[in-house]
């Protein structure tokens, strides 16, 4: 360079990950760039403002490649047909950096990556791959080659190519380390293994402080769980070993951190040291997109604080890029019919704005010509036939955006993409023209992992599940109607119309396909009631006689749910709206199996893929398909912060302009108190119960108004005091144990006898 730069910006992105230098020096914090897309309809770049980095004379660009999701392995290998090996995309790894210069004299510079670069294939990094691991050999540092004395005449020149990608910035927060955690201890295993515990399951990789001699081989094996013999299990990982490997180098010594794969781990199992370890020579790291937090929890269960972090930190476990189901083994997708369920919990979570605009793009570029939706977005290839319009999963294409707009009041992402959520409901309707789904429904995993999946004595195998094409049906229902609501909130009144009307006929043929005269839903699970109610799929006649049903079908199980992903929190939600708190409670609070409890006595620190995942005296589920660490069921959130906390959104005020708060003390519960960062400020509100005495804290944030219901015997037996700042408000009634109140900005109490 002639000068120091007054501005340098660089510009960057790559096929494959790629971690790029400046002088030796990283621009910033991120790892894994430029992330999971389509590769084949965008690749996203970074831009980083390098100026501070760049001095007169000679500078050094350097970088490193890896496979990450572009190139490696990819996807559930059980599914072989439809999932290559690895290189999903294509095996060729790909650097583009455009620098942009401006002097202080004002003239510009600008410096691209093109021929002239080098290249050296032979780097100490042997092995990368998201689910393999990374292997490293400190034997193979070429020192100081990313420092501007180096000589790199004996290194190849780069082939430079045209290549036309679709090139877009990138809109969510980057992947970065977001925490560091200390072993809690390390132990011998009974085979003579040393095992870190980090304490929690997590997503991400170690960072090891090695000595010993050159050329030790050091291996570490990560998982998630110990067996009965306290010794590490990795059978549920199948494919994805995540497995790192080090060589030491001519110094014995190395402080070694792997940056081009990621694991779902809590143990990690090191094999090739020398003398007995200190276990604060191993931290581990969380790796996660960078969202922020927005929610928080507490209250008198310790049980439920515990259910609160694990929910939370399977959230984080699986946003690496785009929400995955699992980060563990060969499979970590963005299975579409998890988020359909968790995206609310999520929304109060973190601020998830960025992050699902981001993902709702990958979604649309797997919409398929005829108007399917996938089931995993981003779909690395064939989303025209494989993976593609399975209901309840391919329908989050519609849900997601609806909730973006309730609660960040996005209008544009229902706007913008109205033809294409359009295009799908059309076209389940053209397959299916008496509007039972029952065509086209790809590989219909319907209410997932069920009862009927459970496999532990003394739990009914059969009749948990709902019929597929009552599944089916509801989720397409709900997607008309939604459709419906995205109409009408975008001004378009005849659509909105003529949506209303399709989804009127899609209930009364599900009425007239499906339930008996006496009230009997086809299948008469649990959750044929709990979804039925819940997307309000009933002939007002049938609401009383479902609710009924739903509460007998708790018998043949002992009082026991039996609900799968899709249905849990629709049945947590119907208990509790029609009067059946009690019930929702001692789900929630039970540690008997199946239920949050039971994992959570187990040990879990994470949610759990199945109820089932681990049960005691018949141990694992099967080693195919069972992670610790998936969000599914952790949708329970949505239940905790709306009915212990009681905020809920108002769905006619989007983005929390105007809300609901209405506390459902129960259960064990003496108090609780939490908050939600909502798009409109930050929501607070707590509340604590003593000798038939309620009080509630609670903070409107400026510029939103809100409805209060104070649970109360009377009207006349609640009060609001408003702090110093002295807000307002006024009373408007009492409905069904509640004195409701009107109430604008500031920080009240409200005390009540109950
Ligand atoms: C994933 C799920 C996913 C499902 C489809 C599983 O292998 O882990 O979370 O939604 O496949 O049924």
């Amino acid at each position: 360079l002639k000068a120091k730069p007054a501005r340098a910006l660089a510009f960057v992105s790559s096929l494959g990950i790629y971690e790029i230098g400046f002088n030796a020096a990283k621009p910033d914090q991120r790892v894994l760039a430029p992330e999971w897309t389509d590769y084949n309809k965008r690749v996203q770049y970074q831009a980083y403002d390098v100026t501070e980095l760049l001095s007169e004379g000679d500078n050094v660009i350097s970088a490193q490649l890896a496979d990450g999701w572009f190139a490696g392995m990819l996807g559930p290998t059980r599914w072989s047909e439809y999932f290559p090996k690895r290189g999903a995309y294509g095996l060729d790894r790909r650097l583009l950096l455009q620098m942009e210069i401006t002097y202080p004299d004002g003239t510009h510079e600008q410096i691209l990556s093109d021929g002239s670069w080098k290249i050296n294939p032979d780097g100490p990094v042997r092995l990368a791959d998201n689910f393999l691991g990374e292997t490293y050999d400190a034997n193979m540092e070429i020192k100081d080659w990313d420092k501007a004395e180096f000589d790199d005449s004996s290194w190849e020149n780069v082939v430079s190519e045209k290549n036309n990608r679709n090139l877009v910035p990138q809109m969510n927060q980057p992947v970065r380390i977001i925490e560091t955690l200390e072993c809690r201890e390390v132990t011998k295993t009974k085979k003579g293994y040393w095992l870190f515990d980090a304490g929690e399951n997590i997503a991400g990789w170690c960072n090891i402080k090695l000595e010993g001699k050159p050329g030790d081989r050091i291996v570490m094996r990560h998982g998630e769980i110990l067996d009965d013999d306290g010794e590490l299990y990795t059978e549920n990982l199948s494919a994805a070993v995540q497995i790192d490997t080090v060589i030491l180098g001519p110094s014995g010594r190395l402080d070694y951190e792997p940056r081009f794969t990621y694991h779902g781990f809590r143990y990690v199992e090191v094999r090739g040291l020398r003398n007995k370890p200190e276990k604060t020579i191993l931290t581990a790291k969380v790796v996660a997109s960078d969202q922020p937090r927005t929610g928080s929890f507490e209250c008198s269960n310790p049980m439920l604080n515990t259910l609160y972090r694990n929910i939370n930190r399977s959230h984080v476990s699986n946003m690496t890029g785009v929400p995955t189901d699992c980060p563990q083994r060969d499979e970590r997708c963005g299975w579409m019919g998890d988020v359909y369920i968790f995206a609310q919990t999520s929304m109060y979570n973190r601020d998830m704005a960025a992050f699902y605009s981001k993902w709702m793009t990958d979604i649309l570029d797997a919409q398929s010509e005829r108007g399917t939706f996938p089931d995993i977005a981003p779909h690395p290839f064939g989303y025209e036939k494989h993976f593609t319009n399975a209901p309840g999963w391919a329908d989050a294409a519609i849900m997601l955006p609806w909730l973006m707009y309730l609660n960040y009041k996005d209008k544009e992402v229902i706007s913008d993409n109205f033809s294409a959520y359009e295009k799908y409901v059309n076209n389940i309707v053209k397959t299916n023209p008496d509007l039972i789904w029952r065509k086209g429904l790809g590989l219909n995993y319907g209410d997932w992992l069920n009862g009927n999946t459970l496999n532990a004595e003394g739990f009914p195998k059969t009749g948990a599940q709902v019929p597929s094409e009552v599944f089916s049906t509801i989720m397409f229902y709900n997607s008309v109607t939604t459709l419906a609501k995205m109409a009408e909130v975008s001004g378009m009144k005849e659509k909105a119309e003529e949506y209303s009307a399709l989804a009127a006929r899609i209930k009364e043929a599900f009425n007239k396909t499906f339930v008996s005269a006496d009230g009997v839903i086809e299948g008469d699970a649990q959750a044929c009631y709990a979804l039925a109610l819940h997307y309000r799929i009933f002939p007002e006649n049938m609401e009383k006689n479902f609710e009924k049903r739903m509460i007998d079908k708790f018998i043949p199980y002992g009082g026991r749910m039996n609900t799968g992903f899709h249905s849990t929190l629709c049945l947590m939600k119907e208990l509790s709206e029609r009067g059946y708190a009690d019930k929702a409670y001692q789900l929630l609070e039970t540690s008997e199996f199946p239920s949050w409890g039971y994992s959570i006595a187990q040990g879990a620190t994470s949610i759990w893929e199945r109820w089932d995942g681990y049960v005691k005296g018949r141990g694992f589920q099967g080693a195919g398909m069972n992670s610790f660490n998936h969000y599914a069921f952790g949708a329970v959130g949505e239940w905790m912060y709306e009915n212990i906390l009681g905020i809920h959104p108002d769905n006619s005020a989007p983005g929390f302009r105007h809300f609901i708060l209405k506390p459902l003390p129960g259960g064990s519960l003496t108090w609780a108190k939490g908050s939600f960062d909502s798009f409109s400020g930050k929501i607070e509100a707590g509340w604590k119960k003593e000798n038939g005495r309620f009080e509630y804290d609670f903070t409107i944030p400026p510029n939103t108004t809100a409805t209060v219901y104070i649970p109360a015997k009377r009207q006349d037996k609640s009060s609001i005091f408003p702090d110093q700042s002295g807000g307002s408000f006024r009373i408007t009634g009492f409905e069904k144990g509640y004195a409701v109140f009107e109430i604008e900005p500031g920080t009240y109490k409200a005390v009540s006898e109950i």
